[in-house]
């Protein structure tokens, strides 16, 4: 999407809620969903809408860990940081992407292909570790298999 799109997109969606700042976290949730993150431009645009500064809006966004500040890769990789994967190793599992991807846990990869994140427990572990790539998740994974379903998505 390109910025001039996507600012036009954000005024048009602004328009739909009155300039009230109870309205600030369903514009911002709004706003993420349609752009995958809250870019700079929209914060802007989202403290003027509600007669806010920058530093208001995002003093409230990064409160909330919902909330992404950079633009999401074209794959969203979410390792499960809970006890049990922790305990059948998803941190090798985080390390071994950290290094093939060369990305840091939060980041997105340079190319924007990858965004990878290490969630808390996502209410499978007794299929542990789980790791969830575009909203499907995997089971029972090691650091080898993740990255074949990797290799698959590029
Ligand atoms: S600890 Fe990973 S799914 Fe529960």
């Amino acid at each position: 999407m390109t910025t001039a799109i996507a600012n036009m997109d954000i005024k048009e969606m602004l328009a739909r809620y009155e300039r009230q700042r109870p309205n600030l976290i369903p514009i911002l949730q709004a706003v993420q969903e349609e752009l995958g993150y809250l870019s700079e431009n929209a914060i802007d645009a989202v403290a003027d809408h509600l007669h806010l500064s920058a530093n208001d809006v995002y003093g409230v966004a990064t409160f909330y860990t919902q909330f992404r500040f950079t633009e999401p890769g074209k794959h969203m990789i979410k390792v499960c940081r809970g006890t049990a994967c922790h305990v059948q190793g998803s941190g090798l599992i985080v390390e071994e992407l950290a290094r093939k991807l060369n990305v840091e846990p939060g980041g997105t990869t340079d190319d924007l292909q990858f965004s990878l994140e290490r969630v808390a427990c996502y209410g499978s572990c007794a299929l542990a570790p789980v790791v969830v790539i575009d909203d499907k998740v995997h089971d029972r994974m090691s650091p080898k298999k993740t990255l074949e379903v990797i290799e698959d998505c590029e």
